[in-house]
C-alpha cells in the first residue's frame, strides 16, 4: 500500500492507494457514499460502496461532512466524465478530523463573508487555482532576472524616508523614533544597482490608502529591477519582455487553473504582440475621445455601452417577473418549480454585474469626458483607456509636476519627465510604474525642495549622483496587479492570500 498525491493519480491506474486530505463535497446514494477529496494537489471522487466495504467503514463514512479530513485507500479507476479523470472505489475509510457545520457551503455567498473567513475560503478551487498562478508568476520573475543576469537583493522595510510621496506612508516606531513601512524599494535599488550593475528587489510594500478601490491594498509586494545605463527606451524594451515571459510561463504551465477561474485565455496570448507605446499626450486625446483606437472611441463606446447594459436590464427584470409569476401558478409541478428557481437566480447573478456596469459606465464617462490635461490618471481614466486595447500598453513622457521626485526630466521637453506606466488591458489598468531616473544632483535637490521633502534624508541617495552618477532605470511590478489580470479577478483582494486593505486587518 503506498501514500499517494491525487495528482498523481494516472501513474497509478489499476493499483490500491492511499490518500490522505478533506472531503470538499459528499452526497449519499442507496447502499453509496460520494466523497470528493482534496489534498492540495487535486481532486478526486472516491466511491464508497456499502456492499465492498466493512460495516465500520461504511458507518465512518456517513460521518463525513465538508471539510472533514480523512485518508481513504482504494483502487484508482480511470473516469474520463469524474473531476481529475480518476475515480477512488473505496476499500477503506479512516476519519483523521471532524468538521460540523463547515461555515462555506455550496451556496453563493456574499464576498464580504468569504473574505472574513478567508482562512477557509483559500481552500475552494477557485483560490487554489489562483494561488497557483501567483506561484507561477513569482518562478517565472526569478527565472526571467535570474537567467538574465540580475542579482536579486533586498530593500530594507523600516525606512527613514519617503520614495512615493509622504501622502500614505505607514508610520511606526522606530526605538522611539518615527520610521516608515516601504513604500518602495527604489531608492535602495538604485544604490545596489551602482555595486552590482542589474539587480532586483522582491519585497513586501506598504501604502496607507484610505480608498476602497478594487485595485488597491495597503500591504502588497513589488518587483523591483534597477538597470544602469538604461534609458526610458530600454526600459520600455525589458518591461515587454519580462512581461511577455511571465505571462507565457503561466500560459504554458497553468493551464487548468486558468480554466479553473474561468480565465479566457485568447487576451493573454496576445501578449506575444509588441506593446503599443503611447506618450502621455496621445493618451489622453483616446481618453477624450479625440482619437480612435482601431476604429474604436473611447467615449462612443462607453455610451454604447450604457444602451446594451439598461436594455440588458429590463429584458432581465421582465424575464424574472413572468418566471416569478409561472412559478406561483397553482399545480405547478415541482421540477418546473426547481428549473424556474434555477433560472431566476442565474438571471439575478447577470443582474448584479449588470447594475454594476451601469453604476461604472457612468462615472467613467463622467471622468473622461472631465479630463483635464496635466492631470495624473486615476483609475477611471485606465479604465477607460485600457477597455480599447488587447495587450498591455505603455504610457510614457508624464507631465513632470505628477510623477515622483527621482524622474528624469526629458532632455528634449523640460514639461516632461521620463516614467512609464503599464498599463494591462480589458480595463485593469496600471500594473508596473518606472522610468529613468534623474542623474543631476542639482535637479533632484529642486525636485526634493518642491516636493517638501526632508533633504537629510536623502543625502545618502543624493551621494549617488555625487560619486560617478550613470544613466540608470528601472521599474515595479505590483505582484497582485499582475495575478488580478491574468486571472482576471473582479478585485484585487483575491490575488494574495491574506489581503490588508483599508477596513481589513482580519483574518
Ligand atoms: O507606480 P508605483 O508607485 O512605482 C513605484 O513605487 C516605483 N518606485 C517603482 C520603480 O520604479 N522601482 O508602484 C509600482 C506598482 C504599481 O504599478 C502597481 O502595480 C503596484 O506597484 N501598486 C500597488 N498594488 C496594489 N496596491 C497598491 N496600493 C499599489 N500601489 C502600487
Ligand atoms: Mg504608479
Amino acid at each position: 500500500m503506498q501514500e499517494f498525491l491525487i495528482k498523481d493519480l494516472a501513474s497509478q491506474e489499476g493499483n490500491e492507494v492511499t490518500l490522505k486530505g478533506w472531503a470538499s463535497n459528499k452526497r449519499e446514494g442507496k447502499g453509496l457514499a460520494f466523497v470528493i477529496l482534496r489534498d492540495g494537489t487535486g481532486w478526486c471522487q472516491c466511491v464508497v460502496a456499502q456492499e465492498t466495504v466493512s460495516e465500520d467503514c461504511f458507518e465512518e463514512a456517513k460521518k463525513v461532512s465538508l471539510e472533514t479530513s480523512l485518508e481513504i485507500t482504494g483502487k484508482v479507476v480511470k473516469d474520463e466524465k469524474q473531476i481529475g479523470g480518476y475515480e477512488i472505489q473505496v476499500s477503506n475509510l479512516h476519519i483523521i478530523g471532524h468538521s460540523t457545520d463547515y461555515p462555506i457551503a455550496k451556496k453563493e455567498h456574499g464576498v464580504d463573508f468569504l473574505t472574513d473567513n478567508r482562512h477557509l475560503w483559500l481552500r475552494s478551487q477557485r483560490q487554489w487555482a489562483i494561488m497557483r498562478i501567483r506561484n507561477r508568476i513569482i518562478f517565472a520573475i526569478h527565472e526571467f532576472f535570474q537567467k538574465d543576469g540580475f542579482v536579486q537583493m533586498d530593500a530594507p522595510i523600516f525606512t527613514g524616508n519617503a520614495c512615493e510621496g509622504t501622502s500614505n506612508l505607514f508610520e511606526t516606531d522606530f526605538y522611539g523614533d518615527p520610521a516608515y513601512l516601504s513604500q518602495s524599494g527604489q531608492l535602495y535599488g538604485e544604490a545596489m544597482a551602482f555595486s552590482l550593475g542589474k539587480i532586483y528587489t522582491f519585497g513586501p510594500t506598504f501604502r496607507a490608502e484610505k480608498s476602497k478601490t478594487r485595485r488597491h491594498l495597503s500591504e502588497f509586494w513589488m518587483i523591483e529591477p534597477e538597470m544602469i545605463f538604461h534609458d526610458i527606451f530600454d526600459n520600455m524594451d525589458l518591461i515587454e519582455r519580462f512581461l511577455r515571459a511571465v505571462v507565457t510561463a503561466v500560459l504554458n504551465d497553468c493551464e487548468k487553473e486558468l480554466e479553473a477561474v474561468g480565465r479566457d485565455t485568447a487576451i493573454l496570448k496576445n501578449i506575444i504582440k509588441p506593446f503599443p507605446r503611447l506618450t502621455y499626450d496621445e493618451a489622453v486625446k483616446i481618453i477624450k475621445g479625440e482619437v480612435n483606437v482601431n476604429g474604436k472611441n473611447a467615449i462612443q463606446s462607453l455610451e454604447e455601452e450604457l444602451v446594451i447594459v439598461n436594455n440588458r436590464i429590463a429584458a432581465i427584470l421582465e424575464e424574472i417577473q413572468t418566471r416569478e409569476e409561472k412559478i406561483k401558478t397553482p399545480g405547478m409541478k415541482k421540477g418546473e418549480i426547481g428549473f424556474n428557481q434555477a433560472q431566476i437566480d442565474k438571471l439575478k447573478q447577470e443582474l448584479a454585474d449588470l447594475e454594476e456596469q451601469n453604476r461604472n459606465i457612468p462615472q467613467w464617462l463622467n471622468s473622461a469626458k472631465n479630463f483635464e490635461y496635466g492631470n495624473d490618471f486615476g483609475g477611471s481614466d485606465e479604465t477607460v483607456l485600457t477597455r480599447l486595447f488587447d495587450v498591455p500598453i505603455m504610457v510614457y513622457n508624464w507631465p513632470h509636476e505628477v510623477k515622483a521626485f527621482y524622474l528624469k526630466r526629458d532632455p528634449n521637453d523640460s514639461r516632461f519627465a521620463r516614467g512609464v506606466d503599464t498599463l494591462a488591458p480589458e480595463g485593469y489598468g496600471e500594473i508596473v510604474g518606472g522610468g529613468e531616473r534623474e542623474t543631476d544632483v542639482n535637479l533632484l535637490i529642486d525636485k526634493i525642495k518642491e516636493h517638501q521633502l526632508p533633504m537629510e534624508a536623502f543625502e545618502w541617495y543624493l551621494d549617488l549622483r555625487r560619486y560617478g552618477t550613470v544613466p540608470h532605470a528601472g521599474f515595479g511590478l505590483g505582484l497582485e496587479r499582475l495575478v488580478t489580470w491574468v486571472c482576471k479577478l473582479p478585485h484585487v483582494r483575491e490575488s494574495i492570500p491574506f489581503p490588508r486593505m483599508y477596513g481589513r486587518l482580519l483574518p
